[in-house]
């Protein structure tokens, strides 16, 4: 009888810390023909996602406007609006699918922005910002060279 309840208990844990696994450090993800692992979501979460991109790529611009233009105070509001605490609300059902080295490197990335923005104010030096934001930008390429996002089937 007590050996019957460890086997259960012990296949139990199995199920939760795969459960775990896949949840906090695997994601969603299937290998894709270009060699990239694609992330499965539903449209509206890939809308999600999207929407967050075109928001950084708006703002690299804004910011890189404000270093041509020494105007540390575009650089830093602009910066500031995609920082951390402007993180996009993520639903947990989609915290589950995204890979953790995928949320490590976008949560990276929203503090890089919030550290634009901390600088710009404090230092006032637009080649500090420029080294910073290509510094910022190498995230961007990263995270793009080994993920893309496909709709999951249904
Ligand atoms: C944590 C990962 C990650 C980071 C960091 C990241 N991206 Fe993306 N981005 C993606 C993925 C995944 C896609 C979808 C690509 C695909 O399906 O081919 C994407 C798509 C995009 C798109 C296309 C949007 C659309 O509407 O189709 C733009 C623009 C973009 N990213 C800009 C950026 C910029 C600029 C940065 C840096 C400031 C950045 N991204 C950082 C993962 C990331």
């Amino acid at each position: 009888m007590n050996k019957l309840y460890l086997v259960i208990i012990v296949t139990l844990l199995a199920v939760i810390a795969g459960g775990a696994y896949k949840f906090l450090i695997q994601g969603s993800v299937v290998e894709s023909t270009d060699g990239r692992l694609a992330i499965q979501l539903e449209a509206s979460e890939r809308d999600l996602i999207l929407h967050e991109m075109r928001t950084f790529l708006a703002t690299i611009q804004q910011i890189t406007l404000g270093i041509s233009e020494d105007n540390m105070e575009l650089i830093a509001e602009s910066a500031r609006k995609v920082g951390s605490a402007a993180q996009a609300e993520v639903p947990g059902t989609l915290v589950g699918k995204l890979p953790m080295e995928f949320k490590q490197l976008g949560f990276d990335t929203h503090t890089k922005f919030d550290q634009i923005a901390m600088d710009a104010e404090d230092l006032g030096d637009s080649d500090h910002a420029l080294s910073q934001l290509s510094t910022l930008i190498q995230n961007c390429v990263s995270c793009h060279a080994v993920y893309r996002i496909d709709l999951a089937a249904e």
